[in-house]
């Protein structure tokens, strides 16, 4: 009883602000921080006790929480980041310097190399390490609730970069709405603390390179790849104009590849380069392929689809029904017999009873000549001339046969 008549309230709050003030250099204790910036309203108050004109927006962001029970630097004393917070009112620059870069250096080096390192080679890169990993709620990137885990991470990059189309891909749809966990996100093709420009050499999304990437996940489509006349000249020589996986596909937007309008409109995919007549001239390559399939029966029908009704599913052969589409090899190496031996159980596929006879039923690429499919040349020839001479003589017949009978019925 006595003793509490010796102290008064008003000396144990001066005793408690002492051993506050004693406090705060501490390391690991953090109450004093959470005096001014644990709520909204304690920290309208330290600004108006400081006589700082603070706008609802910026007080907002000063409310600071300890660091939740889980996150990589939970117990961690603020001051560790925040390094003369100490001081009140704080010295400027608190919130400009990078405080990750001390104990992080490797990361920090890392990412100096890479295409969002500080021009000036410092620790301020063109995206800070808070950017992607978040401040107070840093988590490894393994974890499900950080901010790089695969269905967060797209929201990170994209707060910068402007490829949406991604989140329409096959990809972007399996991890953010199928909520399948290993497809490809951002940091699976683009690396993270290594990310380059794909125009570099060591980028993972180079053309060289692309390949591989995607082989991670698609392992076998990327073998058939390598073997195919693609493939391998670009892994030979490194060919500029062959397409890689994303020639056929698209980065971001990968649409499915067992969809109807993907298989409408491969023939013109292929064509784009198939059809160029300044590419093609440098292997020697015809560029009537196009042309002539869509002049065939199949193409015909594939092109008619497309433009009336590229929803509905198509029976007619595409390019890659028989040039397969990954392992695409060369008709003009293979030899005569082979590419029938192959064309004809891809033919079989769709024409069961097709036998070798049946193959001559089509007038593969050639534009029929004299040389080649002369009959086909002579009997389009014969139509091409006989049948409008016919209509044309018709006509003649008629209209002379009409004048005459006029003339006939003048004179009577
Ligand atoms: C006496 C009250 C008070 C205490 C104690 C205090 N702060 Fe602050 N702090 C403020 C105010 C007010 C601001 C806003 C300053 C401004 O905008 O000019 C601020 C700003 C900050 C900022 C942002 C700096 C910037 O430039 O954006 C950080 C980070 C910060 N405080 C961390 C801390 C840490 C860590 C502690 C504990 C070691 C701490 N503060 C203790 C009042 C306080
Ligand atoms: C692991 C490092 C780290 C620790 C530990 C840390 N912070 Fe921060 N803090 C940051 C980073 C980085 C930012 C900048 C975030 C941004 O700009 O989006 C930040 C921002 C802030 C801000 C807002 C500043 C502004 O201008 O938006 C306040 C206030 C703050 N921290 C207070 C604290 C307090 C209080 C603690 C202790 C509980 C603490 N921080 C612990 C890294 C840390
Ligand atoms: C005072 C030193 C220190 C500072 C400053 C610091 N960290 Fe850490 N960080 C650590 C320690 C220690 C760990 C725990 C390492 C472990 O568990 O293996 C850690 C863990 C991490 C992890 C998870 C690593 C893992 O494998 O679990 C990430 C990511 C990370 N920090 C990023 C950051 C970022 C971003 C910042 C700046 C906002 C930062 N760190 C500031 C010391 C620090
Ligand atoms: C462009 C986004 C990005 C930036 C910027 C970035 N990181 Fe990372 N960081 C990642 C990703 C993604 C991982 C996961 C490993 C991987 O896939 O490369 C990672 C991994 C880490 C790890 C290993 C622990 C873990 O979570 O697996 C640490 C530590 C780390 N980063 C710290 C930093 C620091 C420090 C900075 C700033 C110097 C920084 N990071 C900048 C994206 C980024
Ligand atoms: C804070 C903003 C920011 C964030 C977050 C960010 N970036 Fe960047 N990124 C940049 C800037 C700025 C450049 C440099 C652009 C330039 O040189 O024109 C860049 C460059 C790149 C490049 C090279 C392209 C080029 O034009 O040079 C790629 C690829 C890239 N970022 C991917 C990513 C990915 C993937 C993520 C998420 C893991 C990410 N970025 C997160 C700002 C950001
Ligand atoms: C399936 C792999 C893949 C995924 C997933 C992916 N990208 Fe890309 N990205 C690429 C490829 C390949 C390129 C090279 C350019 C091209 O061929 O269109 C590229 C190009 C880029 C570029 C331009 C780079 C430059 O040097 O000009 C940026 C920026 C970029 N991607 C950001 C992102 C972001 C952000 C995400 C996630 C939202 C993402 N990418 C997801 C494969 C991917
Ligand atoms: C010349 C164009 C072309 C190239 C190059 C190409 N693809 Fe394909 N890809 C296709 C076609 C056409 C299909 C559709 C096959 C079908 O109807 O099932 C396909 C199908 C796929 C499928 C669906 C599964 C399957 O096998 O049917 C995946 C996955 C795929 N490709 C990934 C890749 C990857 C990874 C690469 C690079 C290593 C690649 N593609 C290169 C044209 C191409
Ligand atoms: C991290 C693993 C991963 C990487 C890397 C990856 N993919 Fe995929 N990809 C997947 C998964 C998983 C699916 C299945 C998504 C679905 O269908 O829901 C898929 C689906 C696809 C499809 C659609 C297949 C179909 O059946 O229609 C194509 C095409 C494709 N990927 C091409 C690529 C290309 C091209 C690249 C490289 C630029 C690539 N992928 C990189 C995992 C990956
Ligand atoms: C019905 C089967 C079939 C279809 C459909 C088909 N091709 Fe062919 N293609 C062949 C055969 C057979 C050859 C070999 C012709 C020969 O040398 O006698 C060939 C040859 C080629 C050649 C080599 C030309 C040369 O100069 O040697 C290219 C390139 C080619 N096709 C591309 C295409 C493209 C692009 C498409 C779609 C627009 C397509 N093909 C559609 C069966 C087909
Ligand atoms: C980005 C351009 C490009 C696309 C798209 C493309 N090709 Fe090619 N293709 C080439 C080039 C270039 C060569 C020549 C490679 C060489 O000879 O080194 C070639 C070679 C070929 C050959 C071998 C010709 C021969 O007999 O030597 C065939 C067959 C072929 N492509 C079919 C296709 C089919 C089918 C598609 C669509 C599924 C397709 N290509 C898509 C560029 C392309
Ligand atoms: C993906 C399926 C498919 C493949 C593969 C295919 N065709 Fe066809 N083809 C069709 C369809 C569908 C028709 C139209 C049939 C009809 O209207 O009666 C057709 C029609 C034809 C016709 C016209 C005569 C007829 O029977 O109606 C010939 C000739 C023909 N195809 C040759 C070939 C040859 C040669 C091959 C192999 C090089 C081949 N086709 C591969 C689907 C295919």
């Amino acid at each position: 009883m006595g003793d509490n008549a010796r102290y008064g309230p008003g000396f144990i709050v001066s005793i408690a602000v002492m051993l506050l003030v004693v406090a705060l250099p501490a390391r690991g204790d953090d109450s004093a921080c959470f005096e001014c910036h644990g709520s909204l309203e304690k920290v309208r108050d330290a600004a108006s006790a400081m006589e700082l004109a603070l706008d609802d927006a910026r007080m907002a962001r000063l409310v600071a929480a300890p660091m939740a029970e889980g996150t990589s630097h939970a117990g961690m004393a603020c001051v560790d980041c925040h390094a003369g917070a100490e001081e009140v009112p704080h010295p400027a620059g608190l919130a400009a310097q990078n405080p990750c870069a001390a104990c992080h250096d490797d990361a920090m080096a890392a990412i100096n190399q890479s295409a969002h390192r500080d021009p000036a080679g410092g620790t301020t890169p063109r995206a800070s390490c808070w950017s992607c990993h978040g401040s107070h709620d840093v988590r490894p990137a393994k974890d499900a609730a950080s901010h790089l885990s695969p269905s967060h991470v797209a929201g990170q990059c994209l707060a910068c970069h402007d490829n949406r189309d991604y989140l329409e891909g096959e990809h972007g749809h399996a991890l953010q709405i199928g909520g399948l966990d290993f497809a490809a996100s951002c940091v699976s093709c683009h690396g993270g603390h290594d990310i380059q420009p794909h125009g570099a050499d060591n980028s993972r999304v180079a053309r060289r390179t692309v390949s591989k990437t995607c082989g991670t996940c698609h392992g076998r489509v990327e073998q058939a790849y390598l073997k195919s006349v693609h493939g391998a000249a670009l892994s030979d020589s490194n060919n500029p104009d062959v397409p890689t996986c994303v020639d056929c596909h698209a980065a971001h937007k990968t649409a499915s590849a067992r969809s109807v309008r993907f298989r409408l409109d491969s023939p013109q995919m292929c064509g784009h380069c198939h059809a160029n007549k300044q590419m093609m001239a440098k292997y020697g390559i015809s560029t009537a392929v196009l042309e002539t399939y869509v002049a065939d029966f199949h193409g015909t029908t594939t092109e008619l689809f497309r433009a009336t009704s590229p929803d509905q599913p198509l029976n007619q052969a595409v390019c890659y029904d028989c040039h397969g589409f990954h392992d695409v090899e060369s008709t003009r190496t293979m030899g005569v017999e082979q590419v029938k031996d192959r064309l004809l159980v891809r033919c079989q596929v769709c024409h069961p009873k097709a036998t070798k006879t049946f193959l001559r039923a089509w007038t593969s690429h050639y534009v029929p000549s004299p040389d080649r499919y002369p009959l086909i040349y002579y009997v389009r020839l014969f139509y091409v001339w006989v049948i409008p001479s016919t209509v044309g003589f018709f006509l003649a017949y008629i209209a002379l046969d009409v004048w005459g009978r006029r003339r006939h019925r003048r004179v009577s």
